[in-house]
């Protein structure tokens, strides 16, 4: 089987930097008590003038401009979002216009929540094979600070907006395996029965704890697995960046060292599908991503869904 190799980044956070302090100014909460239980010291909210579909674009052309590719090597633009500012256009179309993709390519948005970027990535991998095509344009992108009851202590201390976005290429024998799950349940839920309603995002927060803490040192044991490889192969793991013990509680189950799982929560709090990516363009970013270089990433959330992918990283052509 072809296997995805990621060869660029681009990354794009909103204006407006909100911090625990800001937050305890509005409900009744304390910077101690968000960084002992998440580790989340700050998170960006989107301006009036952005949305996720906005970052997305930032996002995807600067992604673009790395990979050295030009609009007409990519076979398929996904998007992965549960917060896109309308239900039609999908910000996957928004995105293929503003970039001038060509229009004989397939543009759509994927909804998986948190694992959202795993399923996008999953299904830019079949959709490549199909279309015969070597590129795909990846994204994931949230405004859930549009989601979000403001007087909520439970929620609205956990969650932030920004877009991450990649660009994949599919290549003979390389290093690839992905794991996906869903479990359907209400712990977390947002929205309501139309898709334009806007009823805030709630969760029940100790049972998707439990959920999380659960599933991903199974996600990664199984993209191992399936791989061949084993935890001192990987350069880096990339976990949803939901809350800090959950990732910690993911080391201690494995024995693994705590170095090689990447954390961004304090700077950028829960952002649903653009974490991962939005952590995998940081590190790109700061060098800490080299060619050659093998990774898990692991994403877990609203549905449930779960997921997660073995690959390498290639950088641009
Ligand atoms: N500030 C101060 N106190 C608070 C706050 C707050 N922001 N929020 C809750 N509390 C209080 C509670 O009311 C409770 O008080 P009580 O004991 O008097 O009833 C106390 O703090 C403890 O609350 P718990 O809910 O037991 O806190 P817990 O240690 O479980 O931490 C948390 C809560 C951080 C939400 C944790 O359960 C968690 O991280 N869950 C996972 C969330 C997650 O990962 N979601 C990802 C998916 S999201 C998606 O897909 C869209």
């Amino acid at each position: 089987m072809k296997g995805l190799r990621l060869l660029a980044t681009g990354g794009a956070l909103p204006g407006r930097v909100v911090t625990n302090e800001d937050l305890r100014r509005q409900v009744d909460t304390s910077d101690e008590w968000i960084t002992t239980r998440t580790g989340i010291r700050q998170r960006y909210y989107c301006t009036e003038n952005e949305d996720a579909a906005t970052l997305a674009i930032t996002a995807a052309r600067q992604a673009m401009a790395r990979s050295g590719l030009t609009a007409n090597d990519i076979a398929c633009c996904i998007v992965a979002t549960l917060s896109a500012p309308t239900a039609t256009p999908s910000i996957a179309c928004r995105v293929q216009a503003a970039l001038g993709l060509p229009e004989d390519r397939p543009a759509f948005d994927v909804n998986a929540a948190c694992s959202g970027f795993i399923y996008a990535a999953a299904t830019a991998h079949g959709l490549l094979t199909t279309l015969d095509g070597q590129y795909a344009l990846v994204i994931g992108c949230e405004a859930l600070s549009r989601m979000m009851d403001p007087t909520d202590r439970t929620t609205c201390v956990l969650f932030g907006d920004g877009a991450g976005a990649a660009v994949f290429e599919l290549a003979e024998n390389v290093p690839f395996a992905i794991t996906l799950g869903a479990r359907g349940s209400e712990a977390i839920r947002a929205g309501g029965p139309a898709a334009c309603d806007t009823a805030p995002i709630t969760m029940d927060g100790k049972a998707v704890f439990r959920f999380a803490v659960e599933t991903m040192p199974r996600c990664l044991q199984t993209v191992l697995d399936r791989s061949q490889k084993t935890l001192a192969d990987l350069a880096w793991v990339v976990c949803h960046q939901a809350n800090s013990r959950i990732i910690d509680h993911c080391i201690k189950h494995l024995h693994a060292e705590p170095s090689k799982f990447y954390k961004n929560m304090d700077r950028h709090g829960n952002t649903s599908a653009a974490s991962i990516p939005i952590a995998l363009h940081e590190m790109e970013e700061s060098g800490l991503l080299r060619p050659g270089q093998t990774l898990a990433c692991i994403g877990f959330g609203g549905g449930l869904t779960w997921g997660g992918m073995l690959l390498t990283y290639e950088g641009r052509k």
